[in-house]
């Protein structure tokens, strides 16, 4: 491999100081990032911290600049994102060897839930609560992009989301703080691989810091009202997972919290993150958010833009430019001193030396690896295995699913059984050279499933949007001659991901009509539901027989969809986020407050906390999910029923499969503080484990529960448990709780 003039020069200024810094990897990769800082001009320090995009697609507005190339080779650029495929990033590389310096660009995509091969949307992921399956997707992930020339992903996005108007709930965990914070932690784990510098490790960055997901109302870059408990407590916890998982980035956010812009936010970047944490990779800004602090009216002009998100902690600017137009006068006017510079070049550089880039700037450029993992066979074998993991069984009735073998005629039904693109759902990689056709459609599922066994009727029906019906006589004329009849309707993908939030999340257009007008026909029904949000589906959820949520599944949603409807799979999904019964019941969540007068039940709740004219509870509550099994839960056993706070009570308890399919349990452990300093959630998961269970096995699975576990944050908001009783729930869902206890922690 051919090494650059500055890396031998490097190996000999580390080899000087070789006794004071070789014993530990960090120190040396440090010791070089700083041999290297000392060689740049002010110029090129500014450079490294200004990310541009390539003429490729984009999020927000796009400058034009054909003095790009010019300005990598001036060394005035550190980064550039959208990008893709070896060739084209190898070309951007050989003009940054050209730069006195020779420092490599690092290469940034938005890799969210797969590159070429497409998994389920990470919404959809998080159902599973499979965390090794979610940490496999997002290797393969990196596997493929890193084979194309990417060295970062800008993923996972950790936001606790509980507003489904939020377009961008789809690219979340869900609204759980724990189940977010275990997901988040995985998928680091995942994206960075064993370690950066292997060369299919991508650097992961977590996003957006912070609160995005708060957003009022669900408007994607509104403002974020939010107390300093909500922060701590709810907000921040997956964003110290990804911490503690060693990620490699993050990104600050569009969003205000409580008046300042996140990325000017230095309470949330340098004290909580680079000091609390003591976080030592780099923050990008979003897409143009140091500039957009001038629209927040807590900047003048890009020159105090620039100043406030320095300071504040933002290393990296992408594509505001407002870094690259005002750092340097802001040095001059000694309102940037230039040590402040340097810490954030320093920890970019540091991220450079760790990915290997000094080293071989084309590492990530390998033409034949990229063809070799683009086509490898078990990334598709993987996205399905997460697919039929991700759908959730949402209905049943009379175990119409799973569908037999024999049955002699189905009628697909809707406008997305033939639909290719659409399963990738939104925030997919439009991957260069690769048309839609490796990804399997419902239909042609459906098709490899059932062979020449069972006769497959289709018509569209509808649209997803608009009114026209003039499809529905032709959809009942084959619903008629179908013994079951299976209807795919849903949301556009379109209609969720960024800046694609909505007031209205019923099922568009005239697609649950078109249900009625099959029911109509005395036929059975079953339902797929295709979206990126919970979706609001009265008439659905109370008429249709069965409904599978398959969200949006990704390359291999056809062949995942038939194993669950016939049964190859036994669905064990679970909810991440409650569904609303409309959208006036929003924002609902599970682990809200008990309140001074609570509504208990639908029947009595006059003067209490709950509206009038809508049931207390979510149409379908957060962890609930069907499966083709039933478990029973039984002996739940407690070690003991009081501890001190350096103690643990190890909790056992029974689950036997009494149904005829071998299937998989989420079991779910939810505590809740009785009395405390402060109110308290009447519910909190605090931990989990999927059992799986042959028919008719039982297995005795255990949890622990610590002080950690019983811990909030007090009015002082320190961290800590009190003393007092608990109530332990061991449930099937949030609200399915089938055994309870309570125990104490004494003084
Ligand atoms: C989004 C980020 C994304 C960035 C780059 C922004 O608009 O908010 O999540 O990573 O664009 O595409």
């Amino acid at each position: 491999m051919k090494k650059t003039i500055l890396n031998i020069l490097l190996i000999s200024v580390v080899t000087a100081f070789s006794v004071k810094v070789v014993s530990a990897q960090e120190n040396l990769i440090a010791h070089k990032a700083d041999s290297v800082l000392k060689m740049m001009t002010l110029d090129e320090k500014i450079g490294q911290l200004n990310q541009y995009n390539d003429d490729w697609t984009a999020t927000g507005p796009v400058t034009i600049d054909s003095t790009k190339a010019i300005q990598i080779k001036e060394g005035k650029v550190g980064s550039l994102l959208n990008c893709k495929g070896t060739s084209r990033i190898r070309r951007w590389q050989e003009i940054a060897m050209q730069s006195r310096l020779k420092i490599p660009l690092i290469f940034g995509q938005d890799v969210i839930h797969g590159y070429k091969t497409t998994f389920p949307i990470p919404l959809a992921e998080s159902c599973s609560w499979d965390l090794e399956a979610i940490e496999l997707s997002a290797r393969i992930a990196a596997t493929e992009a890193s084979a194309a020339g990417l060295n970062w992903t800008f993923a996972p996005m950790v936001d606790i989301a509980r507003d489904p108007r939020w377009g961008r709930v789809m690219e979340g965990a869900g609204e759980d703080t724990y189940l977010g914070s275990k997901i988040a932690y995985a998928r680091v784990k995942g994206f960075q691989g064993k370690k950066l510098g292997e060369v299919n490790s991508v650097m992961a960055c977590a996003k957006h810091f912070a609160a995005y997901g708060a957003a009022i109302g669900g408007r994607d870059y509104n403002s974020v009202d939010i107390s300093d408990r909500l922060l701590w407590e709810t907000y921040l916890p997956p964003f110290k997972a990804a911490a503690d998982a060693n990620v490699a980035t993050f990104m600050n956010s569009f969003n205000d919290i409580n008046g300042v812009p996140s990325t000017g936010n230095k309470y949330l970047q340098r004290d909580i993150l680079k000091g609390k944490w003591k976080f030592d990779g780099f923050v990008v800004s979003d897409w143009g958010s140091v500039g957009e602090m001038i629209n927040h009216g807590t900047a003048k002009n890009g020159y105090e833009a620039a100043l406030s998100a320095i300071t504040a902690g933002c290393d990296m600017d992408m594509e505001s430019r407002s870094y690259t137009k005002n750092l340097a006068q802001l040095v001059a006017d000694g309102k940037v001193p230039v040590n402040l510079i340097d810490e954030s070049v320093f920890r970019i550089l540091k991220k450079k030396f760790e990915l290997g880039l000094f080293d071989d700037p084309y590492k990530f450029c390998n033409a034949e690896r990229e063809k070799r993992e683009l086509n490898n066979p078990d990334h598709p074998a993987a996205a399905r295995e997460m697919a039929r993991k991700s759908i959730v069984l949402l209905k049943n009735e009379n175990n119409l699913l799973p569908l037999s073998d024999k049955i002699k005629t189905i009628a697909f039904i809707g406008p997305l059984v033939k639909a290719m693109n659409q399963n990738k759902g939104s925030w997919d990689v439009d991957v260069p050279g690769v048309d839609s056709s490796y990804i399997v459609s419902q239909w042609e599922g459906l098709k490899h499933r059932v062979g020449n066994k069972t006769k497959l009727l289709y018509a569209k029906g509808c649209d997803i949007k608009g009114n026209n019906k003039e499809g529905f006589a032709e959809a009942v004329n084959i619903a008629k001659q179908a013994d079951v009849v299976i209807l795919s309707i849903g949301e556009e993908r379109e209609m969720t991901g960024e800046a694609k939030s909505r007031s209205n999340i019923n099922i568009p257009g005239v697609q649950e009509e078109l249900l009625k007008a099959l029911l109509a026909t005395g036929k059975k029904v079953v339902v797929l539901i295709n979206a990126g949000r919970p979706l609001v589906f009265n008439y659905t959820a109370g008429n249709a027989q069965a409904i599978l949520y398959t969200w949006w599944l990704g390359s291999e949603a056809g062949d995942a969809i038939a194993d669950v409807l016939f049964g190859d799979y036994n669905p064990s999904a679970r909810l991440s986020i409650s569904f609303p019964l409309s959208v006036g019941q929003i924002p609902i969540y599970y682990s809200h407050f008990n309140t001074g007068r609570p509504a208990l039940t639908d029947d009595t709740r006059f003067y209490t906390s709950s509206y009038n004219d809508l049931s207390i509870y979510p149409r379908y509550e957060f962890g609930y999910g069907l499966g083709y099994s039933a478990f029973k839960y039984s002996n739940l056993q407690m070690s003991k029923k009081k501890i001190h706070h350096n103690e643990q009570i190890e909790v056992s308890v029974t689950i036997t499969n009494t149904g005829k399919y071998d299937g998989e349990e989420t079991v779910q452990l939810y505590l809740r503080d009785l009395v405390g300093s402060i109110a308290r959630p009447v519910e909190e998961l605090k931990d989990f484990k999927k059992v799986k269970l042959q028919a008719g096995q039982s297995k005795t699975i255990s949890f622990t529960i610590d002080s950690e576990k019983l811990s909030f944050y007090n009015q002082q908001l320190q961290w800590l448990a009190e003393p007092g009783e608990f109530e332990l729930m061991i449930g099937a869902s949030s609200r399915d709780i089938r055994m309870k206890e309570t125990f104490e922690l004494a003084d």
